[in-house]
């Protein structure tokens, strides 16, 4: 079995198109998402549609989509574009759709016979829904201490990252491939598929082989200029469309 395990897609559907292109080559029989499904870029309903179509095994809520969904909530700790794109969003899609972002849970644990179990989550399993950063080892030891399977897949910061406890310690790494080993726990930050800000500016995502037991990470050029063009013919913050030229 090999899931595709996809995260803060962000409306972007130049890059999602060209990332299930290269889950279909590398034959991918599930795919699970863990959240930001929506916010920044132009084309939220063909991300929600597309993503749907796929029959995940589990979609999990990103703080885009908790904010989009909440239309009470107020837009604290967005920069300025981030907060204009969650508005725009809001204007964008229908109630049922609206409806689909509010039910998503905030963690999902998978368990599968055979032994294969993993958890997701969007920022960190400390506190789900307080949307926190992991940019270091210290912060993914603390997710770590609440993680009770040996792999969790999350997102939030856009940079993949591998994270692994071992008896003595955790450290962090960036990755192409790791093997999940007895007597460790691993914390895999898959990447960002629609804005991507670790200088790479390639759509990210990772697989899963429970056969082999092994996490990949994929980078996958897209066509970042049609992406860049639509933010701005929908009058989205030109920042926004910059950025994806830069990686950042
Ligand atoms: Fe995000």
């Amino acid at each position: 079995m090999k899931y595709a395990i996809l995260g803060d897609i962000h409306s972007n559907l130049e890059a999602l198109t060209a990332v299930l292109a290269r889950a279909a080559e590398l034959k991918v029989d599930s795919y699970v998402c863990i959240g930001d499904v929506v916010g920044y870029n132009s084309n939220p309903h063909e991300c929600m549609e597309i993503l749907r179509g796929l029959k995940p095994e589990a979609v999990i809520k990103g703080n885009h989509d908790d904010y989009v969904a909440n239309l009470q909530l107020e837009l604290y700790g967005f920069n300025p574009q981030a907060a204009q794109a969650v508005k725009w969003t809001r204007s964008q899609i229908s109630e049922e759709e609206r409806l689909w972002l509010e039910d998503l849970p905030y963690t999902k644990d998978i368990i599968k016979p055979g032994g294969v179990r993993f958890q997701l989550v969007h920022g960190t399993l400390d506190n789900p829904r307080m949307w926190g950063y992991i940019f270091d080892r210290y912060s993914a030891e603390t997710c770590l201490q609440y993680q009770s399977m040996p792999l969790c897949f999350c997102g939030h910061t856009h940079t993949p990252m591998l994270y692994v406890k071992s008896q003595q310690e955790v450290t962090a790494s960036s990755f192409e491939e790791v093997r999940i080993m007895p007597n460790h726990k691993y914390l895999v930050n898959v990447g960002s598929v629609g804005q991507p800000r670790d200088g790479d500016i390639r759509a990210s995502f990772a697989t899963y082989d429970t056969k082999d037991n092994t996490v990949a990470l994929h980078r996958v050029p897209y066509d970042i200029e049609t992406c860049q063009q639509k933010i701005l013919d929908a009058g989205l913050p030109s920042r926004l469309a910059e950025r994806l030229g830069y990686g950042c």
